[in-house]
């Protein structure tokens, strides 16, 4: 996965990236805060970070004493390595916030001191303070209006060279901005220095699916038309807009949640094994699945919206933007033919959760009469969450101990945490990073594979089924109930999963 090639079984092997100089730019906006401050503290931690130097960069105006302890505060309250001891570590290290710490600088882009000169400036310091030469990471966390005017800025001072940039989502909103973006990041930075960011694909359970399907003689046999009756990827939420309510009444749950999310993931599941367990190999595969995407036709989709939605601050009083979609996908290739993919993932739903729930066919013929329980707690399904605690089950009947044949639903589950080694776990923005340091695109998006699912999107973004309204805290609105018939989702489980 690697461009360093094959490494060691144990994590803490792992070579740490060449020394850099990171350009964080939104580094005081609300994911630089959350995720991305605390992941580049963890992988300093991790000794996964390198010789660096980390540039905040935004519109604020602020010093680096200021930056510096705001990332202080950010990493105390959303960090992992923070005072409560969070995943095994007990207590904030000191010595390594102190090592991490004198590694940050701030440049302001407000109008006036810095500008394009002044970013240069900033970063030949902190080249210089490196000492040789060191590669340059461009961490665009900026709204996606903001990112062609930063890519732009890069080039005119000079900071294209030895460079990548990381781009946070939204990747255009239909085809027509998707490409025009595409191209305008292309007169700067070539395809292969870009990194799109997915967060999904940085989870461990996203990978492991990667891992079960190829590593195993087990499961690909049967990852087919003849065996699998239907794929669920649902992605349910507790959450209201918080906030958030300007951003997400431009995006809606497909734009927020299904090209970038759900789709790439399908892309895992459904991709033919890859020729090599390499970047370019895996991207190929998967920009294929994305080819063979049908179009998503209005008719296989149900929009939503929760009650109250438009009373939310920065959201429309007339707002027409969903907080809710289930479609129904069907990919035309040889593998896949006839078998439905239901995606699912709303707002202020009744449960949160992250599962990829494959249904297996049921037996051509059952010798178990009616009233043995078979078939009674639905088919045969392999479950992934790709929660943190990346959980996999896989159910099936099993005999009822005692007289009779009665049957009953069993498992076997397997945890993050059965493997014993969750201190080596990276979260998935400490992964993509990392990744993108390394020039490792395994786990991002390309423009082809991102073009080619806004193109698939045509039909339903230009003739939209209306949204229908549902209770805050339900499972959406009725009609995604009949989308999936005859089957029925996974979610609410019947059985939760055992700890
Ligand atoms: C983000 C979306 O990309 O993913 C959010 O913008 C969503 O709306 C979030 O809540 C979900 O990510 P996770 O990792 O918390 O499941």
């Amino acid at each position: 996965m690697n461009e360093n090639g094959p490494r060691d079984a144990d994590a803490s092997a792992f070579e740490p990236p060449e020394p850099h100089v990171i350009v964080l730019f939104g580094a005081t906006g609300d994911l630089a805060r959350r995720k991305l401050l605390p992941g580049l503290l963890h992988l300093e931690r991790a000794g996964q970070l390198a010789d660096c130097r980390i540039v905040g960069t935004s519109l604020e105006e602020r010093s680096t004493t200021e930056f510096r302890k705001l990332t202080r505060e950010a990493c105390e309250s959303f960090g992992r390595d923070g005072f409560d001891g969070f995943d095994g570590f007990d207590g904030f290290d000191e010595e390594c916030w102190q090592r991490f710490e004198s590694r940050l600088s701030y440049v302001s882009q407000a109008s006036g001191p810095a500008g394009p000169a002044g970013l240069s400036t900033a970063v030949a310091e902190a080249e210089a303070s490196i000492g040789q030469p060191a590669r340059r990471l461009h961490y665009l966390s900026v709204p996606p209006k903001a990112a062609t005017s930063v890519v732009q800025m890069l080039g005119e001072a000079g900071l294209v060279g030895r460079s990548r940039i990381v781009m946070e989502k939204p990747f255009g909103t239909d085809l027509a901005s998707a490409k025009e973006l595409n191209d305008k990041v292309h007169q700067v930075f070539p395809e292969e220095r870009v990194f799109r960011i997915d967060h999904f694909l940085g989870k461990e359970a996203a990978q492991n699916i990667l891992a079960l399907r190829f590593a195993n003689g087990l499961f690909e046999p049967i990852w087919n038309r003849n065996h699998i009756d239907h794929i669920q990827i649902d992605v349910p939420e507790t959450l209201s807009v918080d906030g958030r309510g300007k951003f997400y009444d431009a995006t809606g749950a497909f734009r927020d949640m299904v090209v970038t999310h759900l789709l790439q993931i399908l892309g895992f599941v459904a991709m033919e094994p890859p020729v090599a367990l390499e970047p370019a190999s895996i991207t190929e595969e998967r920009n294929k699945v994305f080819r063979s995407l049908k179009p998503i036709m209005p008719e296989h989709v149900v929009r939503g919206r929760y009650e109250g939605y438009r009373d939310e601050e920065g959201v429309s009083a007339d707002s027409k933007t969903e907080t809710f979609i289930a479609i129904k996908a069907s990919i035309d290739n040889w593998r896949w033919s006839g078998v439905p993919f239901y995606l699912r993932t709303g707002k202020k739903m009744a449960e949160g959760g992250r599962i990829i729930s494959i249904a297996f066919r049921a037996p051509p013929k059952s010798m178990f009469p009616a009233d043995s329980g078979v078939g009674q707690y639905g088919p045969d399904h392999l479950t992934f969450d790709l929660d943190e605690s990346s959980r996999i089950s896989l159910s099936f009947y099993g005999k009822q101990p005692g007289p009779g044949m009665l049957l009953d639903k069993a498992s076997l589950q397997f945890s993050l945490s059965d493997a014993g080694k969750e201190e080596h776990t990276l979260r998935a923005y400490e992964r993509l990073i990392r990744d993108a340091m390394a020039g490792d695109h395994t786990l991002f998006t390309t423009a082809d594979g991102i073009e080619r699912l806004w193109a698939a999107s045509a039909p339903m973004l230009e003739d939209p089924p209306d949204v229908q309204i549902y209770d805050r805290g339900s499972w959406g609105p009725k009609d995604v109930h009949e989308l999936i018939l005859p089957h029925t989702w996974r979610l609410p489980f019947e059985r939760r999963w055992r700890d």
